[in-house]
């Protein structure tokens, strides 16, 4: 069964309590909360007083796509804020396999990221410490880009590596995901998806995100 995790970069800011209803009322999975500092990617978004806020106004649990430098320092604000899945950039981690037994010490899940050009050799003697990695299908910092086709190979290596090792770990792609390729996606061993101007940048919210959940 696939998830769904609407990204609200594209969502219209000045009305998230609306949108993130619409989502949900769409049958959203996640919220996707994309987290930029300006330093680790050429972009600034929000933090965790705005998640703390928004926490206030759903139920649907807060997915926190981290893409800052330095994230040890900011994990707990994310947690008080309402994280239920903190994820951080392997290429952000100095000492990763630490970062995520912080994360995973306040008893929320944990995910990696890996930017298009690091290869899952950077987590296979970690992996099963790991409940979600996340594929970058785009260079991460900004919507709208286009799905980087390399990025098919990827998933389907990392779906065999965790699956070799029978362990229970989602496979989330962001990044250019949209009605027209997310079977594909699929197809190739994600389970998780993040779309957010395929989403938020359409006419009718609600109705664009149950056309993802029933693909
Ligand atoms: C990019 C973000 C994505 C972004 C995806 O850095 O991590 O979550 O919102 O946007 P779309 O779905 O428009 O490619
Ligand atoms: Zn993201």
């Amino acid at each position: 069964m696939i998830k769904i995790a609407p990204s609200i970069l594209s969502a219209d800011f000045s009305k998230l309590e609306e949108q993130i209803k619409l989502v949900e009322e769409g049958g959203a999975d996640f919220i996707h909360l994309d987290v930029m500092d300006g330093h680790f990617v050429p972009n600034i978004t929000f933090g965790a007083p705005v998640i703390k806020m928004l926490k206030k106004v759903t139920t649907v649990p807060f997915d926190v796509h981290l893409m800052i430098e330095k994230p040890d320092q900011y994990i707990k604000d994310f947690v008080d804020a309402g994280a239920d899945i903190i994820t951080v950039h392997q290429e952000a981690c100095i000492h990763l396999h630490r970062t995520i037994q912080y994360i995973k010490s306040f008893g929320i899940k944990a995910g990696v990221a890996l930017n298009p050009s690091t290869s899952i050799e950077t987590i296979r003697y970690i992996i099963d410490e790991i409940d979600m990695v996340l594929i970058m299908t785009v260079n991460p910092g900004f919507g709208g880009q286009y799905f980087i086709n390399q990025m098919k190979n990827k998933i389907i290596d990392l779906r065999k590596l965790i699956n070799s090792r029978n362990l229970n770990i989602d496979i989330q792609v962001d990044g250019g995901i949209k009605l027209d390729n997310i079977k594909e996606v699929e197809s190739y061993g994600a389970n998780i998806f993040v779309a957010g101007s395929a989403i938020f940048n359409s006419e009718d919210i609600v109705y664009a995100t149950r056309m993802f959940k029933s693909v």
